[in-house]
């Protein structure tokens, strides 16, 4: 969590820092603050809320100056007040810090600086390492030596960190460190950055270089230096970030939500791009695995959180049923906690936009400990989990804003048919024809996802009329029942509705006592298999007194009897329905949040990179 911006150039960096903490406000969006350094000291400006207030608070303010740090904050030690919100300062003023992470051990280190005479002026963990900077700049070994001085203080720190540090002493230097979150440098021409992610710097330069863990950067305008703790130089390589500028920005939506599920066709085709070769087979080169130990798999484990979890359990419908591997899904968060029973023929997925998310990531060190194959699938080139896993397939998604997923997701979705399929062709169990078949059903599916999103504006409608619904019920079976579960948590977090998603069997077995006068149950019924018994559900609920709302078949009309809303979705093969049933699940609540009047890229207490366990 939080955003984390680094500048030293010739432009003015309260812009520079400003427009990066936009792009990455995503991130954290409590309490915002810059400091920037001008001739005479750091002027630093913070303010609670989300960053308009920051951005109204300096509206007309001078800042002159070419270097400054900024922050965007998702709190965890202390509230979201001015007092807490970044850049803290020593005793001085004289050393800014920014921060993302928690420092585990920072009572003992606060215990410590008072005895020291320091004053604290928040209750955040980052404050101590303004101070610890203090004292060492200013005497002992690191004496006048910055960058040394934050490489000291890292290995006294117990928690994860990315701290970003500027001096007024020190009027050509950005001092940056990293340990288990992300940080990225951005490379430019007199001019150079640190951030979260690319999207800080994207609008300045291209080239980009990721920060190892325990590495510390020096930025300065002439160029870069990265070292490790003990201060020696580590070469490392930059990368060229192709993402097109325009996708982080809103191109005239209201919310940058709207604007990504439109974007999803046009995702899905980047994911499934290039990846047949002139026969129709399969490459997914990135599985980085020997034919042989791909036949040698015996299990497969899908670790993820969240959306990105409901991707997973697609994941296993298709792997199952093409590969016959047994495949289970697990929420990261609990993966490592129970002793799963991985091992070296065991290949371990983990699903994550961001790359960066700390259950995710620890599920990973988890399973590489016990020598399973890992797997990431992630949509963020040379992110943590990415770089710690044996191997990378990337969905392609290009860069999601809003904080609820929408086309990380399709195309998480997409990538688990392609492991999938590929599992399948190397392994045998299904002949190079049948693969064929699948990509190309597979292949139809951007056309079908922008005849769909043309046609969603009764969708809208019908959303506006459970504006002031408190609870809502999802069901889905088989397939359709991840995508219940993804509906309920999108209106969950997007119009803070309570909602739940079942698979339509079981509520029976419970919740069906739920079930009031007009409580809006959405199932999610395409043409399928298993669409006779999810029929017989509408009917026990809507007897029950549910409005039934049902996603169906165009053409369909079996359904239609025990409908009190319909939505139609263009036909596909079964297993591939959740890439159409999604859409709808995701209009209605981004709809909902709309009329409810919330902002629907930036929920309340929510993150979109979640770095803390
Ligand atoms: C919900 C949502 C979250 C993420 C989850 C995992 O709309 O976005 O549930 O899916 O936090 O994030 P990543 O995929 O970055 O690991």
């Amino acid at each position: 969590m939080c955003g984390i911006v680094g500048y030293v150039g010739d432009k003015q960096a309260l812009e520079v820092v400003l427009d990066g903490l936009r792009r990455l406000e995503y991130r954290g969006y409590d309490s915002a603050g810059v400091s920037v350094l001008d001739g005479s000291g750091l002027q630093v400006e913070r303010k609670a809320g989300k960053l308009a207030n920051l951005e109204e608070l300096v509206s007309g303010r001078a800042m002159p100056g070419t270097l400054g740090i900024g922050h965007t904050r998702w709190a965890t030690h202390g509230p979201p007040t001015d007092a807490n919100a970044h850049p803290h300062v020593d005793c001085a003023g004289a050393v800014a810090v920014v921060h993302n992470g928690t420092i585990e051990n920072y009572e003992v280190l606060v215990a410590g600086l008072e005895q020291r005479g320091h004053q604290r002026r928040s209750e955040t963990d980052t404050e101590v390492v303004a101070h610890l900077l203090e004292e060492r700049y200013a005497d002992g070994p690191t004496q006048g030596d910055l960058p040394a001085s934050l490489r000291s203080i890292c290995k006294d720190l117990e928690g994860s960190f990315v701290l970003v540090v500027s001096h007024r002493d020190e009027p050509d230097l950005v001092v940056a460190a990293r340990r288990n979150l992300p940080l990225v440098i951005g490379l430019g021409d007199g001019e150079n950055f640190v951030g979260s992610d690319v999207t800080a710097f994207i609008a300045h330069t291209r080239e980009a270089r990721a920060v190892e863990q325990d590495q510390v950067v020096e930025v300065r305008r002439a160029g870069v230096t990265v070292t490790d703790l003990e201060g020696t130089v580590v070469d490392g390589d930059s990368y060229h970030v192709d993402w097109d500028t325009d996708a982080a920005e809103k191109g005239g939506y209201e919310f940058f939500m709207l604007k990504e599920i439109e974007e999803q066709p046009a995702a899905v085709r980047e994911t499934l791009g290039g990846r047949l070769d002139a026969d129709g087979l399969l490459h997914l080169d990135e599985l980085a695995m020997s034919d042989e130990d791909v036949r040698g798999i015996e299990q497969v484990f899908i670790v993820a959180c969240g959306s990105a979890y409901h991707s997973g359990l697609i994941g296993k419908y298709a792997i199952e049923r093409w590969c016959r591997l047994p495949v289970q899904v697990e929420m990261a968060s609990e993966f490592r906690y129970r002793d799963p029973v991985v091992g070296r023929n065991t290949l371990v997925i983990a699903v994550s936009q961001s790359g960066e998310t700390a259950d995710t990531l620890e599920a990973v060190r988890h399973a590489r400990s016990q020598r399973a194959w890992v797997l990431a699938v992630t949509n963020t080139v040379g992110s943590t989990i990415s770089r710690e896993s044996d191997a990378a397939l990337y969905t392609r998604g290009g860069p999601e804003v809003a904080v609820a997923s929408t086309k990380a997701v399709m195309t998480q979705i997409t990538a688990m048919y392609l492991v999938g399929l590929y599992l399948a062709q190397l392994r045998g169990t299904r002949d190079p024809d049948e693969v064929r078949a699948h990509m190309a059903d597979l292949s139809t599916i951007p056309d079908l996802l922008t005849e769909l999103l043309g046609r969603m504006e009764p969708v809208r409608e019908l959303a506006r009329s459970l504006k002031d619904e408190e609870r809502v019920l999802f069901l889905g079976r088989h397939v359709g029942y991840p995508m219940a579960l993804e509906g309920a948590l999108k209106l969950k977090e997007l119009a803070y509705v309570s909602a739940e998603g079942f698979p339509a069997g079981e509520i029976k077995h419970g919740p069906i006592a739920l079930i009031e006068q007009g409580t809006p149950v959405v199932v999610i019924a395409p043409r399928h298999a298993l669409q006779a018994k999810l029929i017989n559900n509408v009917q026990e609920v809507r007897a029950r007194g549910a409005r039934t709302i049902v996603i169906t078949t165009d053409g369909d009309a079996s359904v239609l009897p025990y409908a009190d809303d319909v939505i139609s979705i263009p036909d596909t093969k079964s297993l591939l329905t959740p890439l159409l049933t999604i859409v709808p699940l995701q209009v209605l609540s981004a709809e909902i949040a709309r009329a409810r009047g919330l902002d629907v890229d930036q929920p309340r207490n929510l993150a979109k990179s979640v770095t803390v366990e």
